[in-house]
């Protein structure tokens, strides 16, 4: 599956555009560059995975037992700046992580109501918004302006308009309560810093029977070239999501290097998944 037609282009002209009002092509050049890999590299691929470059996170851990930047025994990563979206566009993404194979497996009808959360710079956007066509809408929703200012230039380069970009914070993405059918996240929920909070406002957009998917390096593989603190093992996922009221479904399991992990908000009439349920 070929990348949009002049969506890279578009995004490369419309950051460095933006750049050059803020500072120098230079700088602008430096901003992107990954940072050495804290791992050995693997096949070309580590140490480019564009999240040396850092935007520090708060954590609140007030009322939990978990030290201060950790949630449930997971380290919580810092949120991966603006300054590395290019990365995010990066070609080799297509193989690494067929986003419209990942797509595809969703089976998102046209007409519904999407929210990517963690939208970036839209990669995932754009993809969904063509997939929702006209009578349906994507929420893109993000914690840094810089990142929807990029996703608004990239969707108009691509020609979307059913996009709306929502500015997140980190405890309340935005969305309407009991409108969404479905909300993706991909590579998105280690980064957040109160999955508590965050969790109970996604449980609140979905409508009954709507479908939470985060998309997760596998925490269990060594040989995925991200670092330990954005990679998440199913089991680890399963544990935080459960006792917040979501349904664990499946996890899809057919990508090089990631989870498709979906759940479910359940109908009234049907038994949220316990503690006692949740990850064996
Ligand atoms: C690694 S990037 C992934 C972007 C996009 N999902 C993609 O796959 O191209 C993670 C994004 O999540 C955003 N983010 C982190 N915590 C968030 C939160 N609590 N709510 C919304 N966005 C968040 C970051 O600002 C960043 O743009």
């Amino acid at each position: 599956m070929k990348p949009f037609p002049g969506t890279i282009g578009g995004f490369a002209r419309a950051a460095t555009l933006w750049m050059l009002t803020l500072g120098s092509v230079a700088a602008a050049r430096q901003d992107v560059a990954p940072a050495p890999a804290t791992e050995a590299p693997k096949a070309g691929r580590a140490g480019a995975d564009g999240k040396n470059a850092k935007t520090k996170t708060k954590t609140k851990t007030k009322g939990r037992r978990d030290r201060p930047g950790y949630y449930m025994g997971r380290p919580i990563a810092d949120v991966m700046s603006w300054r590395g979206a290019e990365w995010l566009f990066r070609e080799t993404r297509i193989d690494e992580e067929q986003p419209e194979a990942m797509l595809d497996a969703l089976e998102i009808a046209p007409g519904s109501t999407v929210a990517d959360v963690g939208a970036g710079a839209g990669y995932h956007s754009i993809r969904l918004a063509r997939r929702v066509g006209p009578k349906g809408t994507v929420l893109a929703a993000d914690v840094q302006p810089e990142m929807l200012q990029l996703l608004r230039a990239n969707a108009r380069t691509a020609g979307v308009e059913n996009i709306k970009p929502l500015l997140a914070t980190q405890r309340d993405t935005k969305l309407p309560d009991g409108k969404v059918d479905l909300i993706l996240m991909v590579d998105v929920y280690h980064e957040c810093s109160d999955p508590d909070v965050l969790l109970a406002g996604l449980l609140k957009a979905l409508k009954p029977g709507g479908r939470l998917v985060l998309v997760e390096f596998r925490g269990e593989d060594p040989e995925v070239p991200i670092k330990p603190e954005h990679k998440m093992t199913l089991k680890q996922v399963r544990l935080e999501l459960e006792p917040q009221g979501f349904r664990f479904q499946k996890s899809l399991e057919f990508l090089p290097w990631q989870h498709v992990i979906v759940f479910e908000k359940p109908k009234p009439d049907e038994k949220p998944a316990t503690p006692d349920t949740a990850a064996p």
